[in-house]
């Protein structure tokens, strides 16, 4: 049987802001299969960025628990779920994120080096990362010399720089247009089929979210 990846008992978010208590998440149970993709859908407003967030350790739930393939989140210190998220995750944001003083090759060889490969061998790997989306000729350009769709496909290749077992990503055609959106997701769907990468996008494409396994929507409360 395939075991998941992740799994969210009874998850609940209250954000305090001065008197005012806003609850975002309510009583949220989640599981994911190893190698699914699963589509985060619902509202701007309606927790999916707060969502990821606790997915993946940045923030904590108010109530209930969160597993990493079994692992309770709330047992990690902040050190080992940074390394966590290093090694197993890869992150893409509707925008970018890249760092504007490195080229192409350097933003995704940057997590690698991290992870402590040698030079050597990250700039091999991120070459072959930039060749799978298409843009080994952009290789030595800073992100102001990409058009948005081709930052984009840098962002995917570094968040997969790392053979993560597992995608993050919010709204990540968000701020393309419908071509490169299109580009995009088949992509990020082609590599994730042949990695066997689990997959989890918070997404209003609907061309996106019909081409996941399941989606997953959140109300606002
Ligand atoms: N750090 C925070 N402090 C207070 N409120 C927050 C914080 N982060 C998010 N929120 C609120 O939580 C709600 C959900 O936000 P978010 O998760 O970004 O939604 P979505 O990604 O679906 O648009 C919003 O009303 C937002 O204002
Ligand atoms: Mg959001």
């Amino acid at each position: 049987m395939n075991k998941p990846i992740f799994k969210c008992s009874d998850i609940s978010k209250t954000f305090t802001q001065g008197k005012n208590k806003v609850e975002v998440l309510k009583g949220i149970n989640f599981s994911l299969d190893k190698s699914s993709r699963v589509a985060i859908i619902g509202p701007s407003g309606s927790g999916k960025t707060t969502f990821l967030n606790i997915l993946t350790g940045l923030d904590t739930p108010s109530e209930g628990k969160v597993f990493y393939n079994n692992e309770d989140l709330n047992k990690l210190d902040e050190k080992q779920k940074a390394i966590m998220r290093n090694k197993e995750i890869g992150f893409v944001y509707q925008f970018h994120h890249l760092l504007p003083e490195f080229t192409a090759i350097e933003n995704i060889a940057l997590p690698i080096l991290i992870g402590g490969l040698t030079k050597n061998k990250a700039y091999a790997k991120s070459l072959d990362l930039l060749k799978r989306v298409n843009l080994e000729n952009r290789a030595n350009h800073k992100p102001s010399e990409l058009s948005g769709g081709e930052r984009q496909r840098v962002a995917v290749a570094r968040s997969l720089s790392n053979s993560p077992a597992c995608l993050i990503m919010d709204e990540p055609t968000g701020d393309l247009d419908s071509n490169n959106a299109r580009l995009i997701s088949d992509v990020i769907l082609e590599l994730v089929e042949e990695f066997k990468i689990s997959l989890v996008i918070a997404t209003h494409d609907t061309s996106l979210s019909r081409r996941m396994d399941k989606t997953f929507e959140l109300e606002i409360n």
